[in-house]
């Protein structure tokens, strides 16, 4: 029996010790955060500009094209996996969010019907797969602000919806109203 214990509590160290310490989580949350605000940062200089100078049509384009791009750069310097992904996605496929990713989208959704500024939100976590792998997962979400809902909103002008819809048929990115969760943005990053 005692040997017993003795395997047990030797295991249950080697398991903690494969255990991220508190101050390692609060570096991958600081990281994540600044490539948040990065990629936030670069793209909607970029989406606003066209927008303003060449109407939302033209701008639908320019959205295609960088938000993926950018996406790809920062992940490629970083070492992290960084997309944005929704729960009514336009892109059905890199936009479309994964099952845990849903479960957090839903939590944002819910705190701001609890009356939450969206862009006070986040969330992380770290995920244990059964093949002993753990990946930290940091989430935040996507503000819908006017401007987004010239091409996410519940009245799109005509020319613009069938530009969306020329190129995205089965969009469902429509509806959100100013301050509705639009999406996320969602990184991955392998721990072990
Ligand atoms: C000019 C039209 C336009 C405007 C304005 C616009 N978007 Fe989008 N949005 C798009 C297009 C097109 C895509 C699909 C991009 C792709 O293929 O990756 C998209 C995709 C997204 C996605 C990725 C998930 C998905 O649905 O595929 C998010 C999140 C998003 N937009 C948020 C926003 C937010 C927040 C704003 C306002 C700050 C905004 N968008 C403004 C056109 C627009």
């Amino acid at each position: 029996m005692r040997f017993l214990f003795a395997i047990l509590f030797s295991i249950s160290l080697f398991l903690s010790c494969g255990r991220e310490k508190p101050a390692d989580i609060e570096a991958r949350v600081v990281e994540a955060r600044a490539l948040v605000r990065e990629f936030g940062g670069t793209l909607k200089p970029i989406l606003v500009s066209h927008f303003k100078q060449d109407g939302p049509v033209a701008a639908i384009e320019v959205c295609s094209k960088s938000a993926p791009e950018i996406a790809q750069n920062i992940s490629n310097k970083s070492g992290w996996d960084v997309k944005r992904v929704s729960h009514k996605p336009r892109n059905g496929q890199s936009g479309r969010a994964d099952e845990w990713e849903l479960g957090v989208l839903q939590r944002f959704i819910d705190a701001r019907k609890a009356g939450a500024d969206v862009d006070t939100l986040e969330h992380y976590e770290v995920l244990s797969m059964e093949d002993g792998s753990r990946t930290f997962r940091y989430m935040k979400p996507q503000k819908t602000l006017k401007l987004c809902t010239a091409c996410h909103g519940t009245s799109i002008d005509p020319a613009v919806s069938a530009k969306l819809l020329e190129r995205y048929p089965n969009d469902v990115a429509r509806g959100f109203k100013e301050g509705d969760v639009r999406g996320a943005f969602s990184l991955k990053m392998r721990l072990n």
